[in-house]
């Protein structure tokens, strides 16, 4: 499993995002929040643009976005490796997904935790990962939502019945013990590294 670290809980403190990213984290994950599709408002372009430039690890980027489009076209530029939006947003999933394609970036779809799995299946051959949340999105902090663990596992076994290749990667109040029962390709970790004093150790204590 992969580990994308979260920089939410220290986004304001760029030596402690330098020392995230000179872990053995495989990813950072930047959490871009609108204040709109959630209430909470962080992360604009101009500072991931700035975070960008002390990091030396891929990034995961999750748009917490009602309009994804405009911020795809700012985004884009800080060469992520990966661009993720949400299924829940008034616009067109497909246009959205051939969009970040034809860029040469690779595409996910996160659902929220209330959310049918089932309807993102008519996605699941055009998209490159799938995000489930683990907690509702807005804040870092937040207990693992424990029926997740159902949800991971009804998606993995369509994947495997359907060959279908696309990645499992889960977002939200993941820890050492918690971590341990995910069916997953990449974890994304937030504040169980960033509340610590040693991030390296915590990258270690959950396998990364
Ligand atoms: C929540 C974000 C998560 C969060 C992860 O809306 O998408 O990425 O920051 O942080 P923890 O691990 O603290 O839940
Ligand atoms: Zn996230």
């Amino acid at each position: 499993m992969k580990i994308s670290s979260s920089i939410l809980g220290i986004k304001n403190d760029i030596q402690k995002i330098k020392l995230l990213s000179n872990t053995e984290t495989d990813y950072i994950h930047l959490d871009v929040m609108d204040g709109i599709f959630v209430d909470n408002c962080v992360l604009n372009y101009e500072e991931c643009l700035e975070i960008s430039k002390v990091i030396n690890k891929p990034l995961d980027i999750h748009l917490m976005v009602d309009s994804p489009k405009k911020y795809i076209d700012n985004f884009k530029e800080l060469n992520p490796i990966y661009i993720t939006f949400h299924y829940e947003i008034n616009d067109n999933i497909d246009e959205l997904i051939s969009y970040i394609k034809n860029l040469n970036i690779k595409v996910g779809l996160s659902i929220k935790p209330q959310t049918d799995i089932k309807n993102i299946y008519k996605y699941l051959d055009k998209v490159d990962m799938i995000l489930i949340m683990s907690v509702n999105p807005g804040y870092g902090g937040q207990a693992f939502i424990s029926s997740t663990n159902d949800r991971i596992n009804e998606l993995y076994n369509f994947r495997k019945d359907n060959n279908l290749k696309f990645l499992i990667e889960v977002d939200g109040g993941i820890n050492e013990i918690n971590i341990k029962n995910l069916k997953c390709d990449i974890a994304v970790v937030g504040s169980y590294i960033t509340n610590s004093e040693n991030y390296q150790e915590q990258i270690k204590k959950i396998g990364g």
